[in-house]
């Protein structure tokens, strides 16, 4: 749905100055080894946002998530649904590159996890695709893995807002098992029924022409 212009203004200005922010932050040690800080990217008016785990080196380097070989099948996934980057908004769950592409601690997650949720607070989007399991725990609130939850969307409340959430394979698992990236394709395949953007437009009436006005014979 298309947003009024003013809001769009406002929320793009504040995500800006909300990036601006973060870049300096120092909140846990993940500050000290990162080239810099990896926020988000993409349409700010999104409906629907991705979250990932956390930047890799190609990440650290670009400012930018998703630019890897893992970024590269989520390019495709999204072509296949129709969509492109900047139809959507990529983050993760921590802004900065952990040493070695090594998993994000509990407390890296815990420090980073405002900067995710005042995002979401100021994207509003209608629906989070979470991918793999730091994601979609962090977001579900739950332990339970992504091969229990994957495909299974939820609502929840995420910055003051209902949001549906959407677990789905880490794209960067998928890219080596084969059969993940099935389970991948057929997830992805769901999104735009779940966005209600698979709507068969709909068949122009041909209406046809008013009939002549019947003349009145003045019988009654
Ligand atoms: N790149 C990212 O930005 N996040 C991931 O989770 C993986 C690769």
């Amino acid at each position: 749905m298309a947003v009024p212009v003013q809001v769009a203004e406002q929320r793009s200005q504040q995500l800006a100055s909300y990036e601006q922010a973060v870049s300096a932050c120092t909140r846990c040690r993940l500050a000290e080894g990162r080239t810099q800080v990896v926020f988000g990217s993409g349409n700010p008016d999104a409906e629907l946002m991705f979250v990932g785990e956390a930047p890799g080196f190609h990440e650290d380097q670009q400012g930018v998530p998703f630019v890897g070989q893992a970024g590269k099948l989520l390019e495709k996934l999204l072509a296949g649904i129709g969509l492109e980057r900047a139809d959507v908004y990529i983050a993760n769950v921590i802004k900065c590159r952990p040493p070695g592409n090594r998993d994000p601690q509990p407390d890296e997650i815990e420090a980073c996890e405002s900067h995710l949720f005042r995002q979401i607070e100021l994207i509003q989007p209608q629906l989070v695709a979470t991918l793999g399991n730091f994601a979609t725990k962090l977001l579900t609130g739950k332990p339970l893995g992504i091969t229990r939850v994957h495909g299974q969307e939820q609502w929840t409340t995420l910055g003051g807002n209902r949001v549906q959430l959407y677990p789905l394979y880490h794209p960067a698992a998928a890219l080596y098992t084969p059969r993940m990236l099935q389970v991948l394709e057929e997830d992805f395949a769901r999104i735009p029924q779940l966005l209600g953007t698979d709507d068969v437009p709909k068949p122009v009436l041909q209406l046809a022409p008013a009939p002549e006005p019947t003349v009145q014979l003045g019988l009654f």
